[in-house]
């Protein structure tokens, strides 16, 4: 890649300027308060024309007899004043207005300038327009901005317009709404982040927990390229909210992620805002208040004493709300009374009440601030409600909530409609999160309680890019299909109070539209092109590049467009019952029939007789634990037969789609180290005085391996049996230490069996984190030469002398191109170690040299962001570039495939190894032999490990979402400590 083509690719080719038309007013809904002024106005003249005469009497007494040297001399500065105060009181209990969807008739955004010029048409569109899948191809006519039409294809409509048609053929690909996240941090935190690009929490000793006055809209920086990448995920809308460090964080703002898409295509935050357009008194305002472990931690703080201090600032904004009210109820009456009256009111009762840091916090309290919480467990969300309820707000989501769904009838019956904003994966990294389930979004779902995914985006695995596949988790994990996708559109254009402008793809809403190139739900789902305002964002040329393909495209054979991803299979309780009383664990038999598919090279006969059978379902017979047969009904017939005759039972199982793979081994982040990633206390602890080339302080995971927890659970969920770990080290530190291999079965102990090999790799950081430890990433490349100098041809037996002779591999954790460049001129001066990349995300840049220097990567940004200044030229994959691993493949680098999070000690994602492979393959054109090998025997050969005997059984495909393991098999592991 030239430096041109690369400097461009983070920007979508520029669209025309444009500039901010007016916003058509709005009936608007009036509070109880304005609604009583209004009535009495409008129905009882007669009555209030009577009252206001008494009323300006007594006044009138009261100003005669009190202040009568002053008569006559109302000031105009006093007059001023109670027009201004008038003015106030009329706007107190104002909501922005709310048109009936599928009303409106233009887009604020759109101006003749910059906006979309031509009509255009998208015909035969496969569509979820936010609520549903349409039952029939539909063309979605949009024009300046706004969807106009959608009709059926078959009805073949004929559109004209002055502006010009164009007609863009989708020839069946599927089509949604833009996405709605409604939770990020991008253009607060900019890609690639620094020191001081950080303006996510106000941390001040003054303002401490409480800092609702402030507003994201006065840190924005327009020119974050994260929008770019988010938008090329088909994420048109999100709303930026402050951090959880303070119980009321700051107000937040919703914007779309077309960059520079003003009348001057300059960097400026108005131009970024969803409502440009819309006057800012007619504009939404949002809330972000935080409870539980991040207010607690930050101000030092119990969750006594986040709730005593909340009351205590929302008693304030109450009192001077009742205050603001009274003052209003009384000039309200005045107002007919002639100009001295009014200037006597003003010198009586003084200014409108008004306190800036109390502003945002009163209109709460009135009901003009959409509210949404960060909290993470069940109490937590019932002191939020509880709390909501005693000062009269509603709560219109909670966020993140990994444990809400264990009340969802609470949340139902209390929460007033409240949306519950989760991750679908993402957990057990702190104690509010350690009861997950990752059937959460059906759980919820099941008991009316809305469920939406969002990303919390700006640390590289949070990266709203992706927001679409927490969804396809969600389903895969029973929620709905058309469920799924709401949570991705509708429901949190419903939460933020949008749902009359975007998450739907209806007429009268944005035209914001993606054109998919799968089933959107599926493994590895991806824009082929994204309209925001109805102007296409994505450049053609690197879409095809990228991808291969077009949204205009003739379809190739191998786009599957209308197939519906897989759901996990459950079994219902009776078939558990009747199989877990037969299973009578080690040693059992097995009968499995319906077998679709096995990979089975870690068992070289069984490979090698199936590549003899025809496309027929397998038919799996294990006897006492051992494999008698993996073949066609006919080949295991005699097995059969031979397994009946003995008199044997057998547990039977009929699948559907089965496949048979090796157990998976995965290069694991912590786990057995740790169980909470942010809890020192339940893991095996840091330690930060290894010094490379010092086998004395040298640090070894198998002495502080642990064998279960929750993430183990997870790893026997995706069929991981065998995992790799390194020590905690020093969570930031050149050496990490030596990595151990174990079972996951959580069926071994430490004695038994279940470490698999005590030394795997010596590992280490090269990077940011190289710095903390040696100063400077030149002094760790220098210090590894020395170390590597002294070992030169004498294996003196330690780890050191290992690694130096090539004995045991080098794995080194780096992304960034130079420090890989480094361990190229490493490797050329000294050819003996073993060097493996664990990382990748600029290795694009050195792939051929990689190759030719025989050095391996265990490839753990499959999907990578720019989130580090050290990283900023990763590879992010289509549909901006070509992925990681195609041009691994490509350049012949021998290459695994890994999931490691290298921000935080967790492995909450161990069970989508499979998957994520498959993501890999799908870009990289891998065979599926090829991409089982990813996770299980390119693993073993680049680290120099016994192949596993281990295999396990799916039902559906384990290369996507939402298989399951059916069986696994555990060949006795030898222990080599
Ligand atoms: C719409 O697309 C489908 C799938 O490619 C195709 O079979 C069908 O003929 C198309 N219909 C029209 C009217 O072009
Ligand atoms: C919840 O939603 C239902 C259905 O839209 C509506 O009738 C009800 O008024 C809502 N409740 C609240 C508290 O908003
Ligand atoms: C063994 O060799 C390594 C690798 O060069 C070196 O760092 C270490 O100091 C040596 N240790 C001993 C005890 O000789």
């Amino acid at each position: 890649m030239d430096e041109a083509t690369e400097e461009k690719r983070l920007r979508s080719p520029e669209p025309p300027p444009y500039e901010v038309p007016a916003y058509p007013r709005r009936p608007r809904h009036r509070r109880p308060f304005a609604r009583s002024i209004v009535s009495i106005r409008t129905g009882l003249s007669f009555v209030v024309a009577a009252s206001v005469l008494w009323l300006c009497y007594a006044v009138d007494r009261q100003y005669r007899t009190g202040r009568r040297h002053e008569d006559g001399e109302a000031s105009s500065q006093l007059l001023q004043r109670y027009e201004d105060a008038l003015a106030q009181c009329r706007e107190l209990g104002r909501i922005p207005g709310r048109p009936q969807p599928g009303t409106r008739r233009s887009n604020p955004r759109w101006t003749p300038t910059n906006g979309q010029t031509a009509t255009t048409i998208l015909k035969n569109a496969t569509l979820f327009d936010g609520e549903a899948f349409l039952s029939y191809a539909v063309d979605i006519v949009f024009s300046k901005g706004l969807v106009e039409a959608v009709h059926k294809t078959a009805d073949n409509v004929a559109i004209v317009s002055d502006d010009g048609v164009v007609e863009l053929d989708v020839q069946g690909r599927y089509v949604t709404p833009g996405l709605v996240d409604m939770h990020s941090h991008h253009f607060l935190t900019p890609w690639p982040g620094t020191e001081v690009g950080d303006d996510t929490n106000e941390m001040n000793p003054d303002t401490k927990a409480f800092t609702p006055m402030v507003h994201v809209l006065d840190a924005l920086k327009p020119y974050d390229e994260a929008a770019t990448l988010i938008l090329s995920g088909g994420v048109t809308s999100s709303l930026i909210i402050p951090g959880s460090a303070n119980l009321i964080a700051g107000e937040g703002v919703p914007v779309k992620n077309a960059l520079y898409s003003g009348e001057h295509s300059e960097p400026v935050v108005a131009d970024l805002l969803l409502e440009r357009g819309v006057p800012a008194s007619e504009r939404r305002r949002y809330m972000k208040f935080a409870f539980g472990e991040n207010p607690k931690g930050v101000w030092g703080y119990t969750r006594l004493g986040n709730g005593w201090h909340l009351r205590e600032h929302l008693q304030k904004a109450k009192e001077l709300k009742e205050k603001q009210d009274d003052y209003c109820a009384a000039i309200l009456e005045t107002r007919h009374c002639h100009d001295s009256h009014k200037a006597s009111f003003i010198r009586q009762s003084g200014k409108f009440p008004f306190q800036l840091e109390l502003e945002s916090t009163v209109a709460i309290l009135r009901g003009q601030v959409i509210v949404q919480n960060h909290n993470y467990e069940p109490e937590d969300l019932e002191t939020m409600l509880r709390i909501s309820h005693e000062f009269g707000y509603r709560v219109a989501g909670f966020h993140h909530a990994t444990e809400a769904w264990q009340v969802p009838n609470l949340l139902r019956e209390q929460g007033g409609n409240v949306t519950v904003a989760i991750f679908a994966e993402f957990s057990l990294y702190k104690q509010e999160a350690y009861s997950p389930s990752l059937y959460a979004g059906h759980l919820l779902d099941k008991h009316g309680v809305p469920v939406a995914y969002k990303s919390d985006h700006v640390i590289g695995l949070t990266s709203a890019k992706y927001l679409a596949s927490q969804a396809a988790i969600g389903y895969a994990f029973k929620l709905p299909e058309e469920k799924a996708l709401q949570s991705i559109t509708s429901i949190p254009a419903k939460a933020i109070d949008l749902d009359f402008r975007i998450g739907y793809c209806r007429p009268g809403f944005d035209a914001d539209i993606v054109v998919w190139d799968s089933h959107p739900l599926s493994s590895g789902a991806t824009p082929l092109q994204v309209f925001i305002d109805g102007q296409a964002q994505l450049d053609e040329s690197q879409v095809k590049q990228s991808m291969g393909t077009t949204f205009t495209a003739a379809r190739a054979g191998d786009e599957t467009p209308v197939i519906k991803p897989q759901m996990r299979y459950e079994v219902d309780d009776e078939q558990r019952e009747s199989i877990c009383s037969q299973a009578y664990g080690p040693g059992q038999s097995f009968v499995i029939d319906g077998i679709q598919k096995a990979f089975v090279d870690n068992y070289p006969e069984l490979a090698a007789s199936l590549a003899q059978v025809d496309d027929e379902p397998l038919k799996l017979i294990v006897e006492d634990g051992e494999i008698s047969c993996l073949g066609s009904a006919a080949m295991c017939a005699g097995a059969e037969s031979e397994f009946e005759a003995k008199g044997k039972k057998a547990l039977r199982l009929s699948l559907q789609n089965g496949h048979v793979l090796p157990g998976l081994t995965a290069v694991t982040r912590a786990l057995g180290l740790t169980e909470i990633a942010t809890l020192d206390g339940t893991g095996d602890g840091q330690v930060s005085s290894q010094k490379i080339g010092d086998p004395e302080s040298l640090v070894y995971a198998k002495y502080g391996l642990w064998l279960d927890g929750k993430e183990f659970a997870r790893a026997r969920l995706g069929g991981v049996t065998r995992a790799i770990s390194a020590p905690l080290g020093d969570a930031s530190g050149f050496v990490q230490g030596v990595s151990v291999e174990y079972v996951t079965s959580g069926k071994r102990s430490l004695t038994k069996g279940g470490i698999v090999r005590g030394d795997v790799a010596l590992h280490l950081n090269l990077g940011d984190a190289t710095k903390s430890s040696e100063g400077s990433v030149s002094n760790g490349i220098h210090h590894l030469r020395k170390m590597l100098e002294n070992g030169k041809g004498k294996d003196n037996g330690t780890v050191y002398g290992r690694v130096a002779a090539g004995d045991l591999p080098l794995v080194v954790h780096c992304n960034n191109k130079y420090d890989m460049a480094q361990l190229l001129l490493v490797k050329k001066d000294f050819p003996e170690p073993n060097i493996v990349i664990l990382g990748g995300k600029e290795a694009p840049y050195v792939a051929k040299e990689l190759a030719a220097a025989n050095i391996s990567v265990i490839l753990s940004e499959n999907r990578p962001a720019p989130d580090a200044f050290r990283e900023k030229d990763a590879v992010v994959g289509p549909p901006l570039t070509r992925s990681i691993a195609s041009y691994l493949k490509e350049a012949g680098v021998t290459f695994a495939l890994a999931i490691y999070e290298p921000s935080m000690p967790v492995d909450y994602r161990i069970h989508d190894l499979g998957p994520e492979a498959g993501w890999a393959a799908k870009y990289a054109h891998l065979s599926e032999e090829e991409t089982v090998r990813l996770v299980t025997s390119n693993v073993e050969s680049i680290l120099g490990l016994e192949k596993s005997k281990d295999l396990v059984v799916f039902e559906g495909n384990p290369l996507a979402y939402g298989a399951s393991v059916v069986v696994s098999f555990h060949a006795d592991a030898e222990t080599d400590t």
